[in-house]
């Protein structure tokens, strides 16, 4: 079932348009996570659903019940739709007490005392934080106020939670463990969450399902993160997910000529029969050659990054950037000199059209 469904809605800010009929729905259960480059409208997109933010148009529902839609009249306070939201900027309040800030939503829901202490003990041992209630914000690490957020927004026990970048603030470390945590804390609730964040890495690992929205606040793909990062449908997502390389192909004839037109593509050809294409592909996905059949490259750049060989290599005209890890590298005669020629060939390669590809260039 869908939990949250968002329905050609629409949001400007004077002149400024965010976004502009935007649908998304948001499955029952599930760890969903909209992923986008700096100000392409992830934070607004979140306050429309919570409720801090009326849109211009369209639609917003929540377990079966409209709660935005500036046509029809409605718009229901954040209060009453039942979310748990932490923040961008995860504001605790400082002057009040671990377990004051965890207790702040049950104190105005009325819940009564014996009942309210109980809930709130039990949250902040859930998050990790047992035995330092007593504590003020000031006296806390970033991680620590992190997971006091956190707990505030789920001691209601909201059956679904918005979470904006929760992590940003937090060394590489306690974000890694974090996000474990997260994931854990939604399979063990069974709640549903909505994670916003310009990280892959993060949305990668704790999705089910994520969005990925370009600058201009267009969805380009929803899946699985697999069908994300292995099967991106445009060259947008796959530049965002990683380190991309895109090699120019254009049809001759029979053959496939690649780059500045001196080498025939030898291998696997594009489906369909447009003139031009960019093969994309990986660091990783490139196999290095001392000489054999593939394409003929000159190292431009050799660098060692301890585990892994770093060359870019120039086939007529276009830079690639592809990796091999050290241990092979010494092992398969593959550490380059700058300037010494290879041979390249492909673990797997990405067809796009070569249209698409000028747009993912310019910007
Ligand atoms: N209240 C507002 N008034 C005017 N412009 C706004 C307002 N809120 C957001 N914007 C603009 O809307 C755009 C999207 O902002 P938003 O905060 O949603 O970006 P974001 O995707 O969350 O970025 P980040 O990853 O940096 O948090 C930005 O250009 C921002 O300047
Ligand atoms: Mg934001």
């Amino acid at each position: 079932m869908d939990i949250i469904r968002v329905e050609g809605i629409a949001k400007s800010y004077g002149k400024h348009r965010v976004h502009e009929n935007l649908s998304l729905t948001i499955r029952q259960g599930e760890c969903f996570t909209l992923l986008g480059p700096s100000g392409c409208g992830k934070t607004v997109l979140l306050r429309l659903i919570a409720g801090f933010e009326i849109p211009d148009g369209g639609k917003i529902s929540i377990g079966g019940t409209v709660v935005s839609d500036p046509a029809g009249g409605i718009d229901i306070s954040p209060d009453s739709r039942g979310l748990g939201v932490v923040f961008q900027d995860y504001a605790v309040w400082p002057h009040m007490t671990v377990f004051d800030n965890v207790a702040y939503p049950l104190k105005l829901a009325k819940v009564s005392r014996e009942n309210l202490k109980e809930r709130v003990m039990e949250t902040i041992s859930m998050v990790g934080m047992g035995g330092l209630e007593k504590r003020f914000p000031s006296e806390l690490s970033g991680g620590q106020q992190q997971r006091v957020a956190l707990a505030r927004a789920l001691v209601a026990k909201p059956s679904l939670m918005l979470l904006d970048e929760p992590l940003t603030n937090l060394d590489a470390n306690l974000r890694e463990e974090m996000r474990f945590e997260i994931k854990e804390l939604q399979r063990k609730l069974n709640i549903t969450v909505f994670y916003v964040t310009h990280d892959q890495e993060i949305a990668l690992a704790i999705s089910d399902r994520l969005a990925i929205m370009d600058e201009g606040g267009h969805i380009r793909q929803t899946g699985t993160p697999w069908e994300i990062f292995e099967r991106p449908e445009d060259p947008f997502v796959f530049n965002f997910m990683g380190i991309a390389n895109f090699l120019s192909v254009r049809k001759a004839g029979e053959d496939y000529l690649v780059g500045d037109g001196v080498q025939r593509m030898p291998w696997e050809k594009p489906e369909g029969d447009a003139p031009e294409w960019a093969a994309g592909f990986r660091p990783s996905d490139v196999r290095l050659a001392q000489n054999g059949e593939g394409l003929r490259g000159i190292v431009r750049r050799a660098s060692f990054l301890g585990a892994m060989m770093d060359y870019l290599i120039e086939i007529d005209g276009a830079s690639l950037r592809t990796s091999v890890e050290t241990h092979e590298a010494l092992t398969e005669k593959l550490m380059f000199q700058e300037g010494e020629t290879c041979v390249v060939n492909f673990r797997n390669l990405l067809w796009f059209d070569a249209g698409s590809l000028t747009e993912v260039l310019k910007s």
